[in-house]
């Protein structure tokens, strides 16, 4: 396949920023005005094109990009699509799922949540029966791949019980959007979330909610804030094709430009053989080497691997990062919260190569500590 340089920067193993391509970082190389044609042009073309990536058609989905990273999305879909009087159902095996909950606390948005352990998947006959339970939900919410593990959770299944139960579905579908197929309509979601520094291999500086456009337009008067404010940012874009605040320009083009080089690529279903070619090849490198992952197999997705620390007592984490890092090699420590784990990333620009070489890596800096999986 043919790889589009980088700059000559650490590869990322890391569930974001990630590696970009060049292509990507030149982008950037432009000093656009907010109002100028051709960027109201590039805002329209990613909104269309991000619509498509969720297997639909713009009228039925709208794409509404919002300044900041991905949280300000997660926010402003909680905080603006949850009716005043109005309760959130937040479904939780991870930080993400917990941040969620914070998220409604801090912002007053009555909400319960149904929690599964770090290593197991949504029960989805429990969240019918919590539907069942309880009148006041309003909104539900869970997170696709839970990067917290790499876990991934039924959103398909977890979605025919919600729309059944007639309520607003809501998914955080971050670090999974542009690499693992999602059909909005399919999967009955009402709103979804990704950010421009995930798979789709943008910058950070911006996240984009996709919205179905009738849920949406019955949101009126429910923001809680003025500058997330889902339907009012919505309504500023289909007026002028502007946001309503300073955009991130330069960031937006990056992302046409990442866009293009997803289409390039083969799309979702391309960017998905790479990013699990990956994944393949780092989980049969470091079996090999004697480590074991946190999740059994059947419930790990490809975005990012969870692997649990050696018991050998020459291990250190700290160690075993600084010295990779040195080599060129960054990784990202865990956040299992019952267990010791690092994580590894199989996402950004890069390719098997690459995990190749951060396998050997790996290899020389266990001999070089001295202990053993
Ligand atoms: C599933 C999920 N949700 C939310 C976030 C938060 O995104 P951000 O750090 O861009 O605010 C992340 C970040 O990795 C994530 O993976």
């Amino acid at each position: 396949m043919h790889r589009t340089p980088t700059y000559r920067d650490k590869p990322l193993f890391t569930p974001g920023p990630l590696t970009t391509s060049r292509t990507v970082k030149q982008a950037l190389l432009r000093d656009l005005g907010s109002r100028d044609h051709e960027f109201i042009a590039v805002v329209r073309e990613i909104r269309e094109r991000l619509v498509a990536l969720g297997g639909a058609q713009v009228g039925t989905y709208e794409a509404v990009p919002l300044q900041g990273s991905g949280t300000f999305a997660i926010e402003a879909v909680l905080t603006s699509t949850v009716p005043r009087d109005g309760k959130m159902l937040i479904i939780i095996n991870g930080a993400y799922g917990r941040r969620m909950r914070t998220i409604c606390d801090v912002g007053g948005i009555a909400c319960t949540a149904i929690e599964f352990p770090e290593d197991c998947a949504t029960d989805v006959a429990a969240v019918q029966q919590a539907l069942a339970e309880d009148d006041a939900i309003t909104n539900v919410a869970v997170v696709h791949c839970e990067t917290t593990t790499g876990i991934i959770n039924p959103i398909a299944d977890i979605g025919a019980v919600v729309r059944r139960a007639g309520r607003t579905y809501f998914v955080d579908a971050m670090s999974s959007f542009g690499a693992v197929p999602v059909d909005l309509a399919a999967c009955g979601i009402d709103y979804l979330v990704s950010s421009a520094n995930k798979c789709i291999e943008g910058v950070p500086g911006f996240a984009f909610v996709l919205a179905r456009r009738d849920a949406l337009l019955a949101t009126e008067g429910y923001a809680r804030t003025l500058s997330l404010d889902l339907l009012a940012q919505w309504r500023g874009l289909e007026k002028n094709g502007q946001f309503r605040f300073t955009p991130p320009t330069h960031t937006l083009l990056a992302f046409r430009q990442a866009l293009e080089e997803l289409e390039a690529e083969g799309g979702v279903e391309g960017r998905a053989r790479r990013y699990r070619a990956n994944y393949e090849t780092l989980v049969a490198g470091m079996r090999a080497m004697g480590f074991t992952e946190y999740l059994p197999p059947e419930r790990q997705g490809y975005i990012i691997t969870s692997f649990r620390y050696p018991e050998d007592p020459k291990f250190s984490f700290d160690e075993f990062y600084n010295r990779l890092n040195d080599r060129g090699y960054v990784i990202y420590p865990g956040k299992v919260s019952d267990a010791d784990c690092f994580r590894i990333g199989n996402i950004g620009r890069i390719f098997e190569a690459d995990v190749r070489d951060l396998l050997g890596a790996i290899r020389d800096t266990m001999d070089a500590m001295g202990f053993k999986p």
